[in-house]
């Protein structure tokens, strides 16, 4: 089967589509025909060995974490679902015309297989994130990056939980951050004046999805270090911030809800563009540039035969 792997730590160039053995399902585990798969910054972070002080690498190595497709092989264990079931979820190598799925959810017809390859780690992060900051409804939430996946997926969340959200983003996705609950503002000097002029009453919690550097103004702004959390900013600790990563905590449910919550028309994911699998390095690009609305995606075409 074909896919993309990388053999070294580099730029975009070391991305390769190669031919190599379909995986298995193991214990647990299914494998899919991979319909799409979602882009995350991870994976040029990672390719690029921003990752190798504490992730080991075993090279070649496969790209992605997250996928939907169609179960062709259920592994032992698994009674869930059966072979021909449209699923998404979390995964192994999933920008392969194959792969294997660790946890995931039966998707709906209503749901598109490219909105449903983008959602679990942007779901999963997003509801870690506010979990994990403490922040109840009613009380205001500054979030810095708020145009990006976990961004789209914090704001939606929050705006389900009752939490008024101030988010930063570009002026020209303003309106963007206003179609998904929140009041927008911009990034860069003085944002601490202009929360205070939007929120007289000041921000309880502050999430730092950009990583752009900013933990001590959003500390300030807050008036607390503990209400202040970045999945960004590795230094968020050493201010006295929390810092959030996974792995995902009951993934299941989690799948299970988003795809209840976007049939209810409640939760929705705009894919900002999508790439085949030959262009995962041009989409790589565009992710690394850092100004991506929503979410990136890889579709994989399948023959005439395949489900839509
Ligand atoms: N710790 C974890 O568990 C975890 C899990 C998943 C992801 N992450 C990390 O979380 C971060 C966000 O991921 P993502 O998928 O949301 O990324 P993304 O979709 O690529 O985010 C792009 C967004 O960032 C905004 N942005 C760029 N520079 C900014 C700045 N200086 N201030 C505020 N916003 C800025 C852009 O808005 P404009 O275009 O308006 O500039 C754009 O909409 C990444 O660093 C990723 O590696 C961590």
């Amino acid at each position: 089967m074909k896919a993309v792997q990388f053999s070294e730590y580099g730029g975009p160039e070391v991305l390769r589509v190669v031919e190599v053995d379909a995986p298995h399902a193991g214990p647990g585990q299914v494998r899919i025909a991979v319909r799409a798969a979602g882009v995350n910054p991870s994976d040029w972070k990672r390719r690029a060995g921003l990752y190798r002080d504490f992730e080991a690498v075993t090279f070649p190595s496969g790209i992605g974490v997250e996928a939907s497709g169609v179960v062709d092989e259920v592994g032992p264990g698994v009674s869930d679902v059966s072979i021909g079931a449209a699923v998404f979820g979390f995964g192994e190598d999933t920008m392969a015309k194959y792969a294997v799925l660790t946890h995931w959810a039966v998707k709906p017809d209503e749901l598109s297989f490219e909105v449903a390859a983008g959602l679990p780690v942007i779901v999963d992060t997003a509801t870690r994130a506010l979990d994990e900051v403490g922040v109840k409804p009613g009380q205001t939430l500054l979030v810095s990056g708020a145009a990006g996946g976990i961004g789209s997926a914090v704001l939606q969340f929050a705006r389900l939980r009752g939490i008024p959200v101030i988010g930063t983003a570009s002026v020209a996705k303003h309106d963007y951050l206003r179609g998904l609950g929140a009041i927008p503002t911009i990034y860069g000097p003085g944002l601490a004046e202009r929360v205070r002029a939007l929120a007289p009453g000041g921000v309880d919690a502050a999430l730092d999805l950009a990583g752009s550097g900013i933990i001590p103004e959003l500390i300030e702004i807050v008036g607390d270090p503990a209400r202040v959390l970045s999945v960004a900013d590795f230094a968020a600790e050493q201010y006295g911030a929390k810092f959030s990563r996974g792995p995902p905590n009951n993934p299941e449910r989690l799948l299970d809800d988003v795809a209840r919550l976007c049939c209810e028309g409640l939760f929705r994911l705009r894919v900002d563009e999508t790439f085949p699998l030959e262009q995962v390095a041009a989409a790589q690009e565009l992710s690394a540039a850092g100004h991506v609305t929503g979410k990136l995606v890889i579709s994989i075409a399948r023959g005439t035969k395949a489900r839509k």
